[in-house]
Parts: C-alpha cells; sequence; structure tokens
C-alpha cells in the first residue's frame, strides 16, 4: 500500500499508474475508520483497479469548532484496516497542504444545501462540496464511493458533478449498522454506555415511522409519536425527522414509491444522523 501525505507526488503516482489501462476508484472520508468505510472500500476493489483512500478531516465543512476539535483521530489504525482490506493507495494530507491560502469559495445548492442537515449546520455543504471537488480533481477516479448513511451528501456531490462536468460516476453503498441496528459512524466512540445503548432508538424511531406512514397515519402525526418515542429515552434528543422523496431530496408529507424518512437528533453530546427507504427492509 503507497502512502502520500502530500498531493504533486500523489498525482504523478497515479498519472505514471493511468499509462496502463486501469480504472481508479476513490473512498473520500474523514478518517476513524470503521466497517462502514470499509465496505465502501470493499465496493471500489470489486470495480476499480486500483482504489484510493483519502483521511482529511476537512476544516471548512464543520460549522461547530468544538465538533471538529472532538473528531476522532486514528490514523495508524485506519491505516492498518486500509491494508488488511487490500486498498492500494492512502492520501493523508495535512491541512496546509489542502488549505494553501484561505479559502472563500462558496457553493449554494439552492434548496438542497438549505434544508435538512444544511437547516442544523449552516455552511456545511459547501465545505464538502469544497473538498469533495479538490479531492476529485487531485484523484480524478472514474468511481467515486459514498455512503447512503450521508444520503443528503450524496444527493449534493451527485448534484455537483454532473453540474460542474466531473467525470466520474458516484456510486451510493447501503449503510452499515452494528449488531442492534445502529448506524456505524466515527461518532459512535463517543457516546457513553449509557446513550450508545440508547442511541439505537433513532433506528427503531425511523422502522416505526415507515410502519406508521404504510399504514396511513399523518406524517405529523408520524412526527409526533416518533419523537416521543425516541425522547421517552435518556439522553436522546430528536431534531428532526423528516420525509423527502429519495430521487430529489424534495421535502413532503405524500408517502411514494421513492420515500426516504431522514432521522438527525442527539445522544447526549453526540450528534448522530440516520435514513431508511421506505423500500428498505433493514
Ligand atoms: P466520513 O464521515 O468519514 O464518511 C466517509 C464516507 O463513509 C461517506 O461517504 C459516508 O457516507 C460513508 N459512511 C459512513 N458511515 C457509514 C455507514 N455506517 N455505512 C455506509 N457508509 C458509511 O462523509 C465524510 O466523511 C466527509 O463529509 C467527506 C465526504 C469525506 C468530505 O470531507
Amino acid at each position: 500500500m503507497q502512502i502520500f501525505k502530500e498531493i504533486r507526488p500523489l498525482k504523478a503516482f497515479l498519472q505514471q499508474a493511468k499509462k496502463s489501462p486501469v480504472a481508479i476508484g476513490f473512498v473520500p472520508t474523514m478518517g476513524a475508520l470503521h466497517q462502514g468505510h470499509l465496505a465502501l472500500v470493499e465496493a471500489s476493489k470489486k470495480e476499480n483497479t486500483i482504489t484510493v483512500c483519502s483521511i482529511f478531516v476537512n476544516p471548512t465543512q464543520f460549522n461547530n469548532p468544538d465538533d471538529l476539535a472532538r473528531y476522532p483521530s486514528t490514523l495508524s489504525n485506519d491505516v492498518e484496516l486500509l491494508k488488511k482490506v487490500g486498498c492500494e493507495v492512502v492520501f493523508c494530507p495535512a491541512a496546509a497542504e489542502m488549505y494553501v491560502h484561505a479559502n472563500h469559495i462558496k457553493f449554494d445548492f439552492g434548496s438542497l444545501d438549505k434544508i435538512l442537515e444544511g437547516e442544523f449546520r449552516p455552511g456545511h455543504f459547501s465545505g464538502v462540496a469544497l473538498v469533495v471537488s479538490k479531492l476529485l480533481n487531485i484523484v480524478t477516479p472514474q468511481r467515486a464511493y459514498f455512503g447512503q448513511k450521508d444520503f443528503q451528501q450524496a444527493a449534493l456531490v451527485k448534484k455537483l458533478v454532473a453540474d460542474l462536468n466531473f467525470d466520474t460516476e458516484i456510486i451510493l453503498v447501503p449503510i452499515v449498522r452494528e449488531a442492534d441496528g445502529l448506524a456505524m459512524s466515527s461518532r459512535n466512540v463517543r457516546l457513553t454506555t449509557e446513550h450508545r445503548k440508547n442511541a439505537v432508538a433513532f433506528y427503531h424511531g425511523l422502522h416505526k415511522a415507515k410502519a406508521l406512514l404504510l399504514a396511513g397515519t399523518d406524517f405529523d402525526k408520524v412526527q409526533a409519536e416518533v419523537k416521543r418515542f425516541c425522547e421517552s429515552h435518556a439522553g436522546i434528543q430528536l431534531e428532526y425527522l423528516a420525509l423527502a422523496d429519495s430521487t430529489n431530496l424534495s421535502l413532503t408529507k405524500n408517502v411514494t414509491e421513492q420515500s426516504i424518512l431522514l432521522i438527525a437528533g442527539y445522544a447526549g453530546e453526540v450528534r448522530l444522523i440516520d435514513n431508511l427507504m421506505l423500500t428498505d427492509e433493514n
């Protein structure tokens, strides 16, 4: 496995590799890797000759400085995990390598970056779009892999790639969950034992919402019931439960074949998100 901390040698390596017919798959991450991230690497390995995984805790996407400061960093463990799954290339730049100058470029995706996560994390998606654009320009992959866990992020990246004519296919990988159903997240390690146990309420809340909607319950009632259910667990606070059309993420109160439920909230101090397609089994 090759490890690069700098852009120039990574680009030189990839240019050399591209002299033979190769397909490059790319998995952008912020590290503290878990099986959810590794599923993206495994998906890339199946479809590409070289998989590049980036590990970069991107400061421009953190609207809350405390969240950035507390973001877990486990680089040597991450490198070992990536070696084990056979990732070919790791790119782990320092912030100064990625952001040489103060960066003022801002992205505006219309309503897509203002709703849901965008409402609660202002500026977050502009920072995501900026770093993903930079990384795609550095790696120039045929395919890039994103998790369904961050459904709104994936929708936004698809829009970014289409609107800016990046030559990269965006591939969505299903959510990997813990045995009890909690969506894997780098943030889960920050949960106390009690909050870890109760955090699964978000997952059960999604399934409760799905069952109620399919039984014909009004979405307003479903929202109230899921809030009551989640918050009956100590330390759990619901921020939103939303119903949207998965093809364009427009919010709705009506169920269709394409509906997706999205949930966000706090378990203690830790903000968590999850989602469920109404057609999903798990
Ligand atoms: P990060 O939170 O590290 O996630 C990296 C990728 O792993 C994202 O595409 C995310 O959706 C996916 N992922 C995380 N948990 C998952 C799970 N349980 N199952 C499936 N996939 C999962 O998302 C980011 O980093 C950043 O915003 C980034 C895109 C790297 C830009 O900085």
